[in-house]
């Protein structure tokens, strides 16, 4: 097999790079074969601030997954995320004007075209264009129009968009690490694409990726995204509130969050303690267990409180019949899912990569959603991907272009 049928992910996040490599068997059935992290330490709430830092993370993450599957790594599809991620919707108008009004792929690249050309800040672009729904002649709810007769043809859309920079700097560490961006995907398309089942999305979902840095949010309705939000909170503040309040260094916070942390006063015995270790030689503390839930609640709380309401003064509130999906390696949390019912009052469940072929105890995990749900991506980019033009020469870099033209220009 060559270097060519292997698919990379990877997943650049604030707390972990992980890199996730995919194989075809001789069923043709994608098989993960090799997973690799390493500690993050270049990025700030999902966006790259230390390129070397990025770059030696990246390396090392590759090389491990590399060892684990025996394949060499060449290029990458890699997600994108952080604070300027902007999820908007759109509608294009075109005339059909195939022969006999048949409506051919054209008719459907001019909507989306036509549907795309929305005004963007300079310092912004393009990262996804999803169709939601085509309409024809005023018939909505098709999924795909080709070879339906038409004389109008209308699409929703979701557009996602970016800042350049962001983009810029991860597509510079992939380089300098020594491999090809063949790609770059919003970090909860690719989560999305690894936890959530069809029916979820037909029915409507909400999916809350908690990461270290970030909490990113799409909602899904009848299949396609309406809501993308890229919150910069995550498990860091949590931590960062602990360390605080607790008087205590950030790794030993972490620690504390990771062993005794809970999100959810009922789920814990009123006189449990909890130890804390303390700075400059002074003797380990005890704490009441409920003390400790009740700081990591109130910013659980918030996190919550604050997509809830965005998510709601939108109106898709009560159009979620699939309830809520959370995943990331917050979502490992204690009491998450309890609280998550709680405050939107809806059904939750914790969403972990579907099952594949392969190394399945490796990435049956909720922080390697992205990583898995990119080779799951780029696996099958038609379903969810924007309609774009036939597929360059995989890794000779076209298919970003297509995208990001004039983003990449500096680089190569
Ligand atoms: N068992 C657990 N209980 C509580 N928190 C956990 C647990 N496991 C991981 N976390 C938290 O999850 C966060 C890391 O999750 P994840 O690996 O999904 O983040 P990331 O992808 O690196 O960051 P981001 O997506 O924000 O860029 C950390 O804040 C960590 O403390
Ligand atoms: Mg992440």
């Amino acid at each position: 097999m060559s270097a060519q049928e292997v698919i990379v992910g990877l997943d650049i996040g604030t707390s972990k790079i992980c890199a996730v490599i995919g194989e075809y068997n001789h069923n043709g059935m994608l098989e993960i074969t090799g997973v690799g992290t390493a500690p993050s330490r270049g990025l700030r709430r999902g966006v790259v601030i230390n390129i070397e830092a990025t770059v030696k993370s990246i390396i090392t993450a590759i090389e491990a997954a590399e060892l684990m599957s025996g394949r060499e790594v060449d290029e990458v599809y890699s997600g994108l995320a952080g604070g300027d991620i902007e999820g908007i919707n759109s509608r294009g108008v075109v005339a059909v004007t195939g022969r006999g009004r048949e409506i051919a792929n054209e008719d459907v690249e001019r909507v989306i075209d036509a549907a795309k050309t929305i005004v963007i800040p300079m310092d912004r672009e393009v990262l996804h264009v999803i169709p939601q729904e085509f309409i024809v002649d005023n018939q909505g709810g098709v999924k795909n129009p080709i070879g339906m007769m038409g004389v109008r043809l209308e699409a929703e859309v979701h557009i996602i968009t970016g800042a350049i920079s962001s983009a810029q700097n991860i597509v510079k560490c992939i380089n300098r690490s020594g491999f090809k961006a063949c790609d770059l995907v919003l970090e909860p398309l690719a989560s999305a694409r690894a936890v959530l089942s069809n029916d979820e999305k037909e029915l409507g979902v909400l999916l809350i990726d908690l990461g270290c840095g970030t909490s990113d949010v799409m909602v899904f309705l009848n299949g396609a995204p309406y809501y993308t939000e890229v919150f910069p909170l995550g498990g860091e503040q949590v931590t960062n509130d602990l360390s605080i309040m607790l008087k205590t260094p950030i790794e030993a916070a972490e620690k504390i969050k990771l062993q005794s942390g809970c999100c959810y006063q009922e789920l814990i015995q009123p006189e449990e303690e909890v130890l804390i270790p303390s700075v400059g030689g002074r003797a380990p503390r005890r704490i009441m267990r409920s003390d400790l839930t009740e700081i990591i609640q109130s910013r659980m709380q918030e996190i919550y409180g604050l997509i809830r309401s965005k998510v709601d003064e939108k109106g898709f509130l009560k159009m979620l019949g699939g309830g809520v999906v959370l995943t990331g390696g917050g979502a490992l949390l204690p009491g998450a899912i309890e609280l998550a019912m709680e405050i939107f009052g809806l059904p939750t469940r914790l969403g972990y990569p579907v099952k594949m072929g392969g190394l399945v105890e490796e990435y049956r995990h909720p922080a390697f959603s992205t990583g898995v749900g990119l080779v799951m991506y780029a696996d099958n980019q038609t379903e969810i991907r924007e309609i774009k033009k036939p597929k360059e020469k995989k890794g000779s870099f076209k298919n970003v272009f297509d995208r990001m033209k004039d983003w990449f220009k500096e680089f190569i």
